[in-house]
């Protein structure tokens, strides 16, 4: 580290369109950060920007690796000072891998090439910008499921429990440099991410109660900041893996 004092001065947010993103990309505004969201849809991406004035968008998949390093090149043009980089996009499917028919390959892989393949395309561009301040911050989003695994999205877990042992490499290898890694692990929370599967989960955080504990979590310098529910389940798995595992998938038998 080089004892430059960390300030969060322009952020770069990927899914920064909706929920999570959203909220934080609100809040780093709120605090006078430059902020630019990404994400596919234009529209969403307007939405959340029309409401902050200043904010800035890119239009971006991150599951193409193409599409990512021109995305590096525009923003490290426009904003040489990136120093926060929030690695949020993601999707969550239900897939029955008991069913008798196989599923489409492609469609399995959906999830793999956004929350695993993608957090890595856009970690591998943008390191070498962050690397050039003084202190900077990279934050991947996981998930408590990534500790503990909800069978009935078998291939979400799985990815956010890859992003989780990732993002301890990651720190390991970074530790001697100006890039502070971070995960942010959140609970179910109210969001869109659950919008298209057939049983919505119960006990969901609030958004901004989310955003808020999220945010105290970055300001305290915490490493790994696993909010409400996430963090039972980061303990539960280590304390006592079967019990919980059986409590996340409570009647699905
Ligand atoms: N909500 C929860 O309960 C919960 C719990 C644990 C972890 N998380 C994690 O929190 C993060 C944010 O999720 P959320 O809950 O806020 O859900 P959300 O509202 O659905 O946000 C996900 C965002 O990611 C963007 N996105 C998806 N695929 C993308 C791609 N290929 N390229 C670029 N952007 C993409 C989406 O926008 P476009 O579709 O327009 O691209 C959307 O804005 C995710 O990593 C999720 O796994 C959420």
């Amino acid at each position: 580290m080089s004892g430059s004092k960390y300030t969060a001065s322009v952020v770069l947010i990927t899914g920064g369109g909706s929920g999570i993103g959203a909220g934080l990309a609100s809040t780093f505004h709120q605090r006078g950060a430059r902020v630019v969201i990404a994400g596919r849809t234009r529209e969403r991406l307007e939405a959340v920007a029309s409401k902050h004035p200043g904010m800035e968008i890119e239009v971006v998949d991150v599951a193409d690796p193409i599409q990512v390093a021109a995305l590096a090149g525009r923003i490290g043009a426009r904003h040489p000072s990136l120093d926060t980089l929030i690695n949020n996009a993601g999707v969550q499917t239900l897939v029955d891998f008991a069913a008798l028919e196989p599923h489409d390959p492609l469609a399995l892989g959906a999830e793999v090439d956004v929350n695993l393949k993608g957090l890595l395309y856009v970690t591998n561009a943008f390191l070498p910008l962050l690397r050039q301040q003084g202190a900077a911050r990279l934050i991947n989003v996981g998930s408590g499921l990534g500790f503990v695994p909800l069978a009935a999205a078998p291939i979400y877990s799985a990815t956010k429990a890859a992003v989780h042992s990732f993002t301890v490499s990651l720190r390991r290898q970074l530790a001697r440099t100006s890039v502070e890694v971070v995960e942010i692990i959140p609970p179910v929370v109210e969001t869109d991410l659950h919008r298209g599967l057939a049983r919505r989960p119960p006990r969901a955080m609030p958004l901004d109660a989310f955003v808020t504990a999220a945010m105290a979590g970055l300001d305290a310098g915490r490493p790994e900041i696993a909010v409400g529910l996430a963090n039972v389940l980061r303990i539960g798995s280590r304390v006592s893996p079967a019990l919980f595992l059986n409590i996340v998938n409570k009647g699905d038998q």
